[in-house]
C-alpha cells in the first residue's frame, strides 16, 4: 500500500476534482440532490371479506390480504410511522365476480365498507381507492367484453362512474382510475362535480403500460385475465411520446395527479411526464418490482435495505413527486 494521501507531482486536472465533495459523508449528505421522505410514500393494501384475516400473498413476502379488522390495525399503525396516505385493492370472491362487474359500485360492497370504516377509526389518513373492473370480473379484464372479446370502451367508462360515485359516497379522497380506458378521467370529473363531490381528487393512471410487472398482484387478487392480454388498452411499453399525449388528456379532463406505472423500467417516462406538467408526479414501483427485490434478498444475493433505498431514490431524482410502493412500511421504519 501507498503512505497516505500519495500523489503525482503533476495532477491530471489541478481545477475540477470532483471527489472533493465525496469525501466525508457529511460532505455527501450536504450535496445530495435528492432525498427521500416518508412524505412521499404511499402504501397500496388489499382488504379481504371476513374477521381476523391475514393471509400472505405467495409472489409479495411481506404484505397481506387484510380482513377489515386487522387492515385497520394496520392502518393505524402505519399512520403511526407517518405515511400519510394508502391506496386500497378489494380482493373479491369468485362468486361475488361476474361478466359486468357489478359489485365495483355496490354502496355497501367490500371497498365501500372498507372506506366508511377507515375514515371513521383513522380520518386523518388519506385513502384513495381504485376504479377498474378487473377485481370484479370474472373475466379479469379491465372493461366490459362484447361476445368477440373486444374491451369496450364507452359503456365501461359508465360502470367506472357508478364505480367513483359509491366510492366518494364512503368517503374516499381520491379515486384513482387504472384501467386506461379513454375519457373515464373526463366522465368521472363530471359525475364528481354534478353530485357534488368537488373535493373528491383524481389520482390517475396516465401513462399505465401493458406491463409484466403486474403478475404478482394478479395473484394477490386472483384477477389475471382469462383470456388474451391487456395491450388493447394499457399502453405499449415501447412508446414514450403517447405517454405525454395521455398526460395532457388526463390533465385537461381533470387529473389532479397523474401517475406512470410500472416505475424502475420507465424512468425516463417519469423524467419526461414531469417536464411536461406542473401537476404532482406519481409513480407506481409495482407488485414485480417488488417481488425481484424480495427474490434476490432471500437468496442472499443482494442488500436488501440498500437496493430499495437506491431504487425508490432513482424514482424520485427521475421527478416522481410521489411513489406507491409496497415498500412504503418498512421504508417509513428505515427512515425513522
Ligand atoms: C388494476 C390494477 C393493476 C395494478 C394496479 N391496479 C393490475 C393490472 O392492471 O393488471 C397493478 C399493481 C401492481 O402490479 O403492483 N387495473
Amino acid at each position: 500500500m501507498l503512505p497516505a494521501s500519495s500523489t503525482t507531482d503533476k495532477p491530471l486536472n489541478p481545477f475540477q476534482r470532483p471527489r472533493r465533495l465525496r469525501r466525508t459523508t457529511t460532505l455527501r449528505r450536504m450535496v445530495r440532490e435528492t432525498t427521500l421522505s416518508v412524505d412521499d410514500l404511499i402504501y397500496p393494501m388489499f382488504v379481504m371479506e371476513g374477521e381476523g384475516q391475514k393471509v400472505e400473498i405467495a409472489s409479495m413476502p411481506g404484505c397481506y390480504r387484510y380482513s377489515l379488522d386487522l387492515l385497520l390495525k394496520e392502518i393505524a399503525e402505519v399512520s403511526q410511522l407517518g405515511i400519510n396516505a394508502i391506496a386500497l385493492f378489494p380482493v373479491i370472491p369468485e362468486n361475488k365476480k361476474d361478466d359486468t362487474g357489478t359489485q365495483s359500485y355496490n354502496p355497501d360492497g367490500l371497498i365501500q365498507q372498507t372506506v366508511k370504516a377507515i375514515k371513521q377509526a383513522i380520518p386523518e389518513i388519506v385513502v384513495i381507492t381504485d376504479v377498474a373492473l378487473d377485481p370484479f370480473t370474472t373475466h379479469g379484464h379491465d372493461g366490459l367484453v362484447d361476445e368477440k372479446g373486444t374491451i369496450l370502451n364507452d359503456l365501461t367508462v359508465e360502470v367506472l362512474v357508478k364505480m367513483a360515485l359509491s366510492q366518494a359516497a364512503a368517503g374516499t379522497d381520491f379515486v384513482a382510475p387504472s384501467d386506461m380506458m379513454d375519457g373515464r378521467v373526463g366522465a368521472i370529473r363530471q359525475a364528481l362535480n354534478a353530485e357534488g363531490y368537488i373535493n373528491v381528487g383524481i389520482l390517475a393512471y396516465s401513462a399505465k403500460y401493458a406491463s409484466a410487472y403486474y403478475g404478482p398482484f394478479r395473484d394477490a387478487l386472483d384477477s389475471a385475465p382469462k383470456f388474451g392480454d391487456k395491450k388493447t388498452y394499457q399502453m405499449d411499453a415501447a412508446n414514450a411520446r403517447e405517454a405525454l399525449k395521455e398526460i395532457e388528456q388526463d390533465i385537461a379532463e381533470g387529473a389532479d395527479i397523474v401517475m406512470v406505472k410500472p416505475a424502475l423500467a420507465y424512468l425516463d417516462i417519469i423524467c419526461q411526464v414531469k417536464e411536461a406538467t406542473n401537476l404532482p408526479v406519481a409513480a407506481y414501483n409495482v407488485s414485480g418490482e417488488y417481488a425481484m427485490i424480495k427474490a434476490a434478498a432471500q437468496m442472499g444475493w443482494i442488500d436488501e435495505k440498500q437496493v430499495i433505498l437506491e431504487s425508490l431514490t432513482s424514482m424520485k431524482r427521475a421527478g416522481a413527486d410521489l411513489i406507491l410502493t409496497y415498500f412504503a412500511k418498512e421504508v417509513a421504519l428505515m427512515l425513522l
